[in-house]
């Protein structure tokens, strides 16, 4: 079944999307964490980590050459368990994503900012555990986001590949049920979309109809 992920940093929308029981993991972006002020960087990450449970929080390096992505994944990944390393696609970020997933103590790794079917298999293939294509950015280029995940899935699944993909930049509902037909494995949404989501206009107007005729019927019977 397809998975939601909220895109937030924000320690108030994840607790609260989380009670709705319907949230698998959270990911975040330098400009996400950037917006939290009041809160240093690394009690944040554990914080959010702690929301989580076991489920996978994508945290994203900063560095721009793969020794310094790679030190920044382990020292990230030591902060909690369910931390995921999120690492730009590009040949350094694909050179870090191999490395960390060398060795006995593999860092699971979420390849971002991913915008071709070819991408994908890369990242796939050096190790990332998710792939992130950005469904928004590539509707502002007016290019396809909602096709290349569909092309993405369809390719994954010919060859068998595990890579999860993440669906991300998502800017409305539509957008999220569009990716889950395509074949998303997992879609991350702001939390003013997972509300829109939830929401129907008809809902409210039934709702309203079905309280008033409720109290109609009792004002009835008691005349
Ligand atoms: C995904 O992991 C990113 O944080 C995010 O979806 C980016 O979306 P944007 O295009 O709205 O910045």
């Amino acid at each position: 079944m397809v998975k939601f992920f909220l895109d937030s940093a924000n320690l108030e929308e994840i607790e609260e999307s989380v009670s709705w029981g319907v949230i698998s993991g959270i990911t975040t972006n330098p400009t996400l964490i950037a917006k939290e002020s009041g809160m240093s960087f690394e009690p944040m990450v554990k914080q959010i980590c702690a929301l989580l449970g076991n489920n996978p929080v994508s945290v994203e390096v900063l560095g721009t050459d793969t020794d310094s992505m790679v030190n920044e994944a382990r020292l990230l990944s030591a902060v909690a368990s369910n931390l995921v390393v999120k690492i730009p696609m590009g040949i350094e970020g694909l050179k870090a994503v191999y490395r960390l997933n060398q060795g006995k103590k593999k860092i699971a790794c979420n390849v971002t900012l991913v915008f071709s079917v070819n991408q994908a298999l890369l990242a796939a293939r050096a190790g990332a555990a998710y792939v992130s294509p950005f469904v928004g950015r590539l509707d502002d280029i007016s290019w396809d986001g909602v096709g290349l995940v569909r092309e993405m899935a369809g390719v994954f699944k010919i060859h068998g590949i595990k890579t999860e993909i993440i669906s991300a930049s998502i800017r409305h509902p539509r957008h999220v049920h569009e990716v889950a037909a395509a074949g998303s494995d997992i879609v991350t949404v702001p939390f003013s979309v997972l509300r829109q989501m939830a929401n129907h206009p008809l809902t409210d107007l039934g709702v309203e109809r079905f309280l008033r005729d409720w109290e109609r019927s009792r004002e009835s019977e008691e005349m």
